[in-house]
Order: C-alpha cells, then sequence, then structure tokens
C-alpha cells in the first residue's frame, strides 16, 4: 500500500506542474500577449481549490498535528514555518484573483504584477515543498506510527474527490504551455 507521504509528494509534483504553466502564462503575458482568460481561470481554480483547500487540508488538518504529537522540537519548529508560509501563499493566491481581469487585457503595469505575484508565489511553494520533503515527510514516516494514519486514507479521499479532474486538467494545460 503507498504511503500517505508519497500521496503527498505527488501532489507536491501535481503542484509544481501547474505553477509552471502559470509561470509560462505570465512570462507570455509580459512579453505582450494577451492572458488566455480560460487557461489562466482555469490554473488559479486549481491553485484555489487543490492548493489552498484540498492539499494543505491534508497536512493541516491530519498529518501535521501527528507529527508535532511524535516528533521532536526541530520538527515542531519547521511545522510552524510551514503555517507561517501557507498564510503567506493563501494570500498570493488571493491577490492573483485579484489581479486578473476575465473580461478585460491587462495593461503593461498589471501584466508587470501578475507576473511578479506567480514568481513569489512559486518561490514560497517550492521553499515550503523543500522543507516538508527534506525533513516533515521523512520524519512523518519514521515518528509516527501507521495506527495513528488510519483514518487518513479516507479523510485525504474525502477531501480530494476531484482528484483525477484536477490532474487531467493539469496535464492539458501544462502540455499546452510546457511541452
Ligand atoms: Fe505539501
Amino acid at each position: 500500500m503507498p504511503r500517505h507521504t508519497d500521496h503527498l509528494r505527488a501532489d507536491h509534483a501535481l503542484v509544481r506542474r501547474a505553477l509552471a504553466a502559470l509561470a509560462a502564462i505570465g512570462q507570455y503575458s509580459v512579453v505582450g500577449g494577451n492572458l488566455p482568460a480560460e487557461d489562466t481561470a482555469e490554473l488559479l481554480q486549481f491553485l484555489r481549490e487543490f492548493l489552498l483547500t484540498v492539499h494543505f487540508r491534508k497536512e493541516s488538518d491530519h498529518v501535521w498535528p501527528a507529527l508535532v504529537m511524535r516528533g521532536d522540537d526541530f520538527c515542531a519548529g519547521k511545522v510552524g514555518d510551514l503555517l507561517r508560509l501557507q498564510t503567506e501563499v493563501t494570500d498570493l493566491v488571493h491577490a492573483l484573483m485579484l489581479l486578473w481581469e476575465p473580461l478585460g487585457d491587462l495593461s503593461a503595469a498589471e501584466r508587470e504584477a501578475f507576473h511578479g505575484t506567480i514568481e513569489e508565489l512559486t518561490s514560497r511553494v517550492l521553499h515550503m515543498q523543500e522543507i516538508e520533503e527534506r525533513w516533515l515527510l521523512p520524519a512523518t514516516d519514521a515518528a509516527v506510527p501507521h495506527d495513528d494514519q488510519i483514518d487518513w486514507s479516507a479523510a485525504f479521499q474525502s477531501l480530494d474527490q476531484r482528484h483525477d479532474d484536477w490532474v487531467a486538467s493539469v496535464e492539458r494545460l501544462s502540455s499546452r504551455w510546457l511541452d
């Protein structure tokens, strides 16, 4: 049976792919292309629904509380760092949604702001993933007993009912913008 931490690593790869596609759109826009309305909307919706709601809740509602209980002070400190980054990432996703105007094109200054916000968001998300993959997911495998994880599969499934749709959406958009 796959480990719950591997499930989270797979989520990270999906988020990285979506962010790379969004960055490619930001780059295209900053050099003068019109923002592709539907693709931009779909990627922002993915970040808001999958990253902020589904993925963060798997970790914050289930995994990190168990790790703080079973792990050491170093892990607890890193979880604190992550929760601060999570707030910043949430604010940046909301800022992108406010910047983006689906009905009209953006001014040059707005395109720069959109592109810059995507870069800030990407750097924070990659920092979070590095903390998790380097320290916290290995610590979860080592310190949180299987019995403590027994409810996680059902909880993840219940949060992630649109998982296959998101994977298909990110795959389609990233192959359009990246490959
Ligand atoms: Fe994560």
